[in-house]
């Protein structure tokens, strides 16, 4: 089974990821994140801060997925391994669907085409919803911003979300990120579990 975290920056994807790591240690799932491919992510994480080329960008984006898709997650459910994604596809039609305006006349037809019949889809997506102020504001202290790290960006970003739970409602699962942290955890961990049992 694959799961997937999505929500824009600031959202607490990452709290969450460490608290499920924890919490479901006895299913021995495999957790792992995008970007951040085996010998991609390093050129990903260039393009972000170079920022000059959003087309660039976001077929780097695609590569990365495709080398994450192939050395990690296929290998790890084709074993029976439960798999937990920090960012998937998805964060690719909420965020490269604001970037790529102006540089491609349709994005999303762009993304639809590059990720079909390859690429796996989840099971499960946890969106996770917080109003792009406070999530700049929990981010504030971190230090540098990358350049997706901006209000209007960010709105953008979270209605393309909106969007794609839309168009895929019974793979979504909608979490209020504005609630205390232990709450969202023990939320999406019984959501989890309970789907596992269905199984
Ligand atoms: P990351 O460092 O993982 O940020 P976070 O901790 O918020 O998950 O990801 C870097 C940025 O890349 C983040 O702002 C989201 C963006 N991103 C895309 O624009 N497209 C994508 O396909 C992915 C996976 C991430």
């Amino acid at each position: 089974m694959l799961i997937t975290l999505e929500g824009i920056d600031g959202s607490g994807k990452s709290t969450l990821y460490r608290g499920l790591e924890e919490r479901l240690a006895d299913l021995n799932p495999l957790f792992t994140r995008e970007p951040g491919s085996p010998y991609l992510g390093e050129a990903v994480r260039r393009a972000i801060a170079e920022n000059n080329d959003p087309l660039a960008e976001a077929a780097l984006f695609v590569a990365d997925h495709a080398v994450h898709l192939a050395t990690v997650v296929r290998p790890a459910l084709e074993e029976g391994r439960l798999v937990i994604s920090d960012r998937y596809s998805d964060s690719r039609f909420a965020y490269q669907q604001v970037s790529l305006k102006g540089y491609h006349e349709n994005p999303k037809e762009w993304l639809t085409a590059v990720h079909s019949r390859w690429s796996i889809v989840p099971d499960i997506t946890f969106l996770l919803l917080i109003s792009p102020k406070n999530a700049l504001a929990r981010l504030g202290d971190r230090g540098e911003m990358e350049h997706f790290e901006q209000e209007e960006f960010l709105e953008e970003v979270q209605k393309n979300y909106l969007d794609r739970m839309s168009e895929n409602p019974t793979r979504f699962i909608l979490v209020d990120a504005e609630l205390p942290a232990d709450t969202i955890l023990d939320f999406v961990e019984k959501s989890i579990r309970e789907r596992i049992n269905k199984q």
